[in-house]
C-alpha cells in the first residue's frame, strides 16, 4: 500500500517512523517532510497548506491511504477533498475540524453539553471585551478565535496587559481573521497534561496520557514555544483520572459533535488543567499533538496502520490497542533565539553517536548541496528514549542529547524531572 504523510515536522517523523514499521506500508511519500524523513520515505516538496496540491499528488502517486499532521489542511478540508475522491485519510473533515479552528465554536459545544471548561466570554467588539475584562478578576486568558500558529493565547495578569492583547488581537489584526472575535476567558490553575483518543465517531480508545513543556527555559520560564520536551504517561494522570475524562470530555464531546451535525473522526486531543474541582478542558485539538506523539508513539504495540484503517472504516470497537508499560521522554534541540528570531544552514553533528535505541525525529532539518544535515527550523530534533521508569529513560535521553551538536543548540534540561 502507497501512503502519504502530511507535514514537515518531528510529528509527521514519528509517525512515518510508525507507519513504516507496519507491514500494510510498502512505499511511503511524505509532504513535505525534512532530512530525517527521506531515510524512510520519499519527500514530495508541497507544503502542507497546499490542499489542492497535496491531493494531485495523492492522485498521481496512487496512494492508498493518507495521515494529516497539522491542523492546517484539515481545517481548509483536505479529507472532504480526497473522500470525495474515494482515496482513504485519517482526519476530521473540515466542519468537524472547527473544534481546534474555532475557540469559540469549541466553547459554545462545551458550553451547551456541560463540558467542563473555564468561564469565558465571546467578543466581536473590542469596547465591549474591554468592558468585560474589566470586571473580571485577575490573572485572565485572551485568546483569538482561529489558528493562530500556537500563539494566539495570552495570559495577562493586569487590566492594562488585557487591552493590549484585546487590541493586538482585534484591531492591529497580528493573527489575521483568526482576531475577529476574541475570548475572554478564567484563567484555570491546575496540572497540564494532554489525553489523546483515536475515535471512528462512535468507539473511543484512549492513548497514553503525555505532559508537554511549553515554556522555552527551565523552570518554565521564558516564553512560549511549540513545545521543547514531553513526558509519557504522565505520573499524576491515573487511570481513575483518565477514566474520568473519557467519560466526562471525551466521550460527550464526541457525541456532541455527531449530535451537531458533524460527527468527528480522527484523533481528539484534549489540552486538559487537573484544577482542584477537577479536569477542564483548556482547548481541543483536531491532530496529533506536537511533541507528544513524538513520545506517545514509540509506547504504541500495536500495528499503526491498522488503528488508521479501523478509524477510517468506521470499527475502531473491533481493534484492540495495547501500550508498552515503559516510560518515554523526549527533548527538543532549538535554535538558538527559538521562538523568535534565529539562523539556519548550521551543521548537525553527532546524529550517528547515539545508543542504538534512542530515536531522532528530525523538524527544521535540511540536506545541504554537500550532503551534510543542517539546520533548518526553529525546533530541529526531538530526542527520545524509552526507559522502565522516568529517571532511567531521562538519563538516557541526555546521554545523547549531550552527543549532538550545532551552532547555538540550545534545549531544556529539565524534562522529566517529576515532583513529588
Ligand atoms: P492553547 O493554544 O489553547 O493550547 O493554549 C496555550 C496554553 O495556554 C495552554 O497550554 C495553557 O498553558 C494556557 N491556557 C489556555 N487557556 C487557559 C486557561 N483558561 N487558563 C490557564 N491557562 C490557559
Ligand atoms: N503540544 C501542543 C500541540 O500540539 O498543540
Amino acid at each position: 500500500m502507497n501512503v502519504l504523510i502530511i507535514g514537515n515536522g518531528a510529528r509527521e517523523h514519528t509517525l512515518a517512523w510508525k507507519i513504516s514499521q507496519s507491514p500494510k506500508a510498502d512505499n511511503l511519500y511524505i509532504a513535505p517532510g525534512n532530512a530525517g524523513t527521506a531515510s524512510i520515505a520519499q519527500n514530495l516538496a508541497i507544503s502542507a497548506g497546499d490542499v489542492q496540491g497535496l491531493v494531485r499528488a495523492a492522485q498521481d502517486n496512487k496512494i492508498d491511504l493518507v495521515m494529516v499532521g497539522p491542523e492546517d489542511p484539515l481545517t481548509k478540508g483536505i479529507i472532504d477533498s480526497l473522500d470525495q475522491l474515494g482515496i482513504p485519510a485519517f482526519g476530521p473533515n473540515q466542519k468537524a475540524a472547527q473544534i481546534e479552528g474555532s475557540k469559540v465554536f469549541a466553547k459554545e459545544l462545551m458550553f451547551k453539553y456541560g463540558i467542563p471548561c473555564a468561564k469565558s466570554a465571546t467578543f466581536t467588539s473590542f469596547e465591549d471585551a474591554c468592558d468585560y475584562a474589566k470586571q473580571q478578576p485577575l490573572p485572565l486568558v485572551i485568546k483569538a478565535d482561529g489558528l493562530a500558529a500556537g500563539k494566539g493565547v495570552i495570559i495577562v495578569t493586569t487590566y492594562e496587559e488585557a487591552v493590549i492583547a484585546l487590541d493586538d488581537i482585534m484591531k492591529k489584526k497580528v493573527f489575521g481573521d483568526a482576531g475577529n472575535r476574541s475570548l475572554v476567558e478564567e484563567c484555570l490553575v491546575g496540572r497540564e497534561a494532554s489525553l489523546l483518543a483515536f475515535t471512528d465517531g462512535e468507539t473511543l480508545t484512549p492513548m497514553v496520557p503525555a505532559c508537554d513543556y511549553k515554556r522555552a527555559l527551565d523552570g518554565d520560564k521564558g516564553p512560549n514555544t511549540g513545545g521543547m520536551g514531553c513526558y509519557s504517561p504522565s505520573e499524576f494522570f491515573t487511570p481513575e483520572l483518565r477514566e474520568h475524562v473519557m467519560e466526562t470530555v471525551m466521550k460527550p464531546t464526541v457525541n456532541a459533535m455527531a449530535q451537531e451535525g458533524c460527527p468527528y473522526k480522527g484523533v481528539l486531543y484534549a489540552g486538559l488543567m487537573i484544577t482542584a474541582d477537577g479536569p477542564k478542558v483548556l482547548e481541543f485539538n483536531a491532530r496529533f499533538g506536537d511533541p507528544e506523539t513524538q513520545v506517545i508513539l514509540p509506547l504504541l504495540k500495536t500495528d499503526f496502520v491498522n488503528i488508521m484503517q479501523a478509524v477510517i472504516e468506521n470499527r475502531l470497537a473491533q481493534v484492540s490497542i495495547e501500550w508498552s508499560d515503559e516510560s518515554c521522554v523526549g527533548v527538543v534541540l532549538s535554535s538558538a533565539g527559538y521562538p523568535e528570531s534565529y539562523k539556519k544552514g548550521f551543521p548537525i553533528s553527532g546524529l550517528s553517536d547515539v545508543n542504538k535505541d534512542t530515536l531522532i525525529f528530525h523538524a527544521g532539518t535540511a540536506t545541504n548541496g554537500t550532503g551534510q544535515v543542517v539546520t533548518d527550523g526553529g525546533r530541529v530534533l526531538t530526542v527520545v528514549a524509552k526507559g522502565k521508569t522516568y529517571s532511567d529513560a531521562r538519563d538516557k535521553v541526555y546521554q545523547d542529547v549531550e552527543k549532538i551538536n550545532f551552532e547555538g543548540c540550545q534545549y531544556r534540561k529539565d524534562i522529566a524531572i517529576i515532583e513529588p
